[in-house]
């Protein structure tokens, strides 16, 4: 098994996949199913895949995430191993991977819809303000300040899909409290105070639901809890999962200015900006004016967008994938994928056991999963080991600092060293556009005792937070991919910054005349550091920006040689 990849690997040849302008891929599908953080595009990620290993392979990821490495790798016929300390991450991991019978999550849903459809539709009940029919339904809610203030009505006397009504004394009623109806367990645990993400001491998981949703989700989890088949029950607890974020208030209300209406159009005239539904995006943030959205309609939405998911799984997981109980039962067949929740710095494996690592660990304090995702494993009921994630957070009662930190990845590090076969490779996503992680990255990698063979950017799939116009948007993630050495030798890949500036201006000059006119400024310096590294010299990010400052000519978001113009 495996593939030899000898020599052919180099800094130079890394360029391939850019020189091809392969683009990232959208996340739909089955990745689509459940909102997750720095999901990387997973056709670049199946192309390290099948560059660095081979049919039957063993591919680990132990900061797995949503898990695009393990379902590509089992997608690409790898065995995968797959770990994250984030509950629901293992979750979303598992069914990216798990076949379903998809009549039998069609008939849960109506055994859903029959329990519980009607006692959530209850709170939403209002009258049609179109044909006066008293049983429409409230299909959205527009909230400012802690008072309903516009809602969206669905009236199927009338055929209505969407109606703007100004809220009635009942109307109001019902919204700020929905009524004596049943209400099961929710989540009142507190979220991790941090000003970061927009949590202020005492803030809790249930606070983030207007009164109305608690109880319909409370109510929706409770007869979910009840159905028997384990794998159908997962499935709609993790579309149970996916709609909390939709769910919430933290859904805020778009206004689009000078939206005009078209003739013939039946809507009444829309309010001075029309409003559109936003989506979570980062942070427990509950905007003063924010929409609240029918808790049984969004959960349905979410499991038409889970079974378009799952079909696609149904057709791309080889069958003969199964999940696996232990490293000993992955090993002694030809597929199958061992998934769990675990720490990256204690791996439940023996040495040298894995064909090719593909991972992407949590960059310093971009994004604090744990954190954020305690509303979904709250919900569910996962407890969280807080101690050993590996993050750095402002939270002030978690102590995740950046020695932590540094400590954590180095241990994640010298595991991957430990499992890894020797000659066989490991890579790692990381961010661009910042000396010191860079710099901590690249040592981390040369302390443990890894070797240096290729250098990509990964772009990212979609317009992303970190995607803007500004000259310095950090448009890029890295992939380094390293050589685990059959023999740990002394003379290790030197990670020094490289200082001569004749070198550099040289370097920027060839790389701006290249690009000339074409390249964003992340694109200029990928260029600078592949070309720079392969000839040995690495510079800091920010030198080689000021230089590009100092050479290049700006405009309309590209660079341009001065005398290419
Ligand atoms: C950048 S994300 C991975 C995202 C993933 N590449 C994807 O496409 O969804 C980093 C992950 O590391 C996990 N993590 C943090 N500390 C960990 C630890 N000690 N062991 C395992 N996973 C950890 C986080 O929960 C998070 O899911
Ligand atoms: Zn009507």
């Amino acid at each position: 098994m495996g593939r030899g990849l000898g020599g052919a690997v180099s800094a130079s040849n890394a360029n391939e996949p850019r020189m091809n302008h392969e683009r990232p891929a959208p996340h739909t599908g089955r990745y689509a199913m459940h909102k997750y953080w720095s999901k990387k595009p997973h056709n670049l990620v199946a192309h390290d895949i099948q560059r660095f290993s081979g049919v039957g392979d063993i591919v680990l990821d132990a900061f797995c995430g949503s898990g695009v490495t393990i379902i590509e790798s089992v997608r690409l016929r790898r065995r995968a191993i797959g770990i994250d300390i984030n509950p629901v991450a293992v979750l979303m991991t598992r069914m990216g991977l798990q076949h379903t019978d998809l009549r039998a999550l069609d008939t849960a849903l109506e055994t859903l819809r029959s329990a519980v459809a009607g006692p959530i539709a209850q709170h939403y009940r209002t009258v049609c303000p179109r044909c006066g029919h008293p049983q429409a339904t409230v299909t959205h809610t527009i909230w400012n300040a802690h008072q309903p203030i516009e809602l969206w009505v669905a009236c199927d006397a009338c055929r209505t899909r969407k109606w703007v009504k100004t809220p009635s004394e009942q109307d109001r009623a019902a919204a700020l409290a929905p009524g004596s109806g049943a209400i099961a367990w929710y989540p009142t645990c507190e979220l991790i105070p941090n000003s970061r993400v927009g949590v202020k001491p005492g803030d809790r998981v249930c606070d983030l639901f207007t009164p109305r949703a608690l109880a319909g989700l409370s109510l929706l989890l409770q007869a979910i809890r009840r159905i028997e088949d384990p794998t159908i029950r997962s499935a709609m607890e993790f579309c149970f999962s996916a709609t909390l974020p939709q769910a919430s208030k933290m859904v805020f209300v778009i206004r689009q200015r000078g939206k005009m209406r078209h003739a013939g159009d039946s809507q009444p005239a829309p309010a001075p900006g029309q409003a559109e539904v936003g989506s979570w995006v980062m942070g427990y943030w509950v905007p003063a004016e924010h929409f609240e959205v029918h808790v049984w309609r969004c959960f349905e939405h979410r499991f038409r967008r889970m079974l378009r998911g799952k079909e696609e799984i149904n057709r791309i997981i080889p069958t003969s994938a199964h999940p696996c109980e232990s490293f000993e039962a992955l090993s002694r067949g030809e597929a199958g994928y061992l998934v769990g929740v675990g720490t990256a710095t204690n791996l439940p494996l023996p040495d040298e056991a894995v064909d090719y690592v593909f991972t992407d660990p949590p960059h310093g304090n971009r994004v604090p999963y744990l954190e954020l995702s305690l509303m979904w494993n709250a919900w569910l009921g996962f407890e969280s080991d807080w101690e050993q994630e590996v993050v750095i957070s402002d939270a002030r009662s978690r102590g995740k600092h950046m020695v932590d930190y540094q400590r954590r990845l180095v241990a994640a590090f010298q595991e991957y060293w430990r499992v890894l076969k020797p000659e066989k490779y490991l890579s790692v996503v990381f961010h661009s556009l910042d000396d010191a992680t860079w710099l901590l990255m690249l040592n981390t990698l040369r302390t443990v005792g890894f070797a240096l063979v290729a250098l990509r950017p990964l772009d990212y799939s979609n317009g992303s937070v970190a995607q803007d116009t500004r000259r310095h948007a950090l448009k890029t993630d890295m992939v380094i991919t390293c050589q685990k050495p059959t023999t740990p030798t002394e003379n290790h890949w030197p990670v020094v910054f490289h200082c001569s500036q004749e070198d550099l201006e040289a370097l920027v000059r060839e790389c701006l005349s290249r690009l000339n006119g074409t390249a964003a400024t992340s694109d200029v310096v990928n260029a600078v550091l592949i070309q720079g590294i392969s000839t040995g010299m690495m510079f800091k990010i920010s030198h080689i920006v000021a230089m590009l400052e100092r050479l290049g000519t700006f405009h309309q978001g590209h660079w341009y040689h001065p005398d290419g113009r």
